[in-house]
């Protein structure tokens, strides 16, 4: 990816953040620290709120809905915050500032990150790039669960169960985080749960049996993946507010 251009330092006041449009409708939060640019996930991580709607004193920003706390510099969670904000890289050249290229979704995935570089490279080559507009629906329960998801890019919600015994499985907002794992399982050829965007977004479709080909050739990793996954489909089912 090629950086792109974000605003002029300018449209954004010492000590103040602003949200901006970083293209294919992700949004990014624009934080200057006394004169230090840094770029952040503009959505809260805990609810769909603004942060740009917070409260920010040059080093800490507050979600004013339920008071999660960052350090701006890193990201890093303070007090009640569960969960870090994901960084995005500027480059400032001048008095522009660009969003600078991009790790890939399955090099910083909950699920990949830290495998050997040869087997997320041959999940990558099977990796579809999809661009999906806000509303569009990933998935609904009954649908053939042959391939899961990697967000790159944006938002999406699912729902667990059919038509009234629905329960919310959550938000999925970071990059790299997995979804539609059915695809994954042995004995599980449709979906138990619906998808959608919630905005713009960039996503990495893989055939489940393919990756688990790939994962098969390298045991180590795949040990590692699949003590993931245990632990990922626990949080999700997990009743809400257990998690
Ligand atoms: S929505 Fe931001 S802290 Fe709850």
């Amino acid at each position: 990816m090629t950086k792109r251009f974000v605003c002029r330092s300018a449209d954004v006041p010492v000590n103040a953040v602003k949200e901006f449009d970083a293209g294919g409708g992700r949004k990014l939060l624009v934080a200057n620290a006394g004169g230090d640019y840094f770029g952040y996930q503009a959505i809260c991580p805990h609810q769909d709120v603004a942060l740009c709607e917070g409260l920010y004193d040059g080093s800490v920003l507050t979600c004013h809905m339920h008071l999660w706390q960052w350090d701006i510099r890193t990201g890093a969670p303070i007090g009640l915050a569960e969960v870090p904000l994901e960084k995005y890289p500027l480059a400032i050249e001048g008095d522009s500032i660009f969003l600078g290229e991009q790790p890939s979704a399955l090099d910083v995935g909950e699920l990949f990150r830290g495998i050997a570089p040869e087997t997320i490279e041959k999940l990558a080559a099977l990796a579809q790039r999809e661009a999906r507009e806000q509303g569009s629906e990933l998935y609904r329960p009954g649908d053939p669960a042959d391939d899961f998801y990697v967000l790159d890019s944006g938002r999406v919600a699912f729902l667990i169960g059919r038509e009234d015994r629905t329960s919310p499985g959550g938000f999925m907002l970071k990059k790299g985080e997995v979804f539609g794992w059915a695809a994954l399982l042995d004995g599980y050829p449709v979906r138990i749960a619906s998808a959608r965007c919630l905005e713009a977004s960039a996503l990495l479709r893989i055939n489940g049996r393919a990756a688990l080909k790939v994962l098969e050739g390298d045991p180590v990793s795949c040990y590692v993946v699949m003590r993931r996954l245990a632990s990922l489909i626990a949080r999700y089912l997990a009743p809400s507010g257990a998690r």
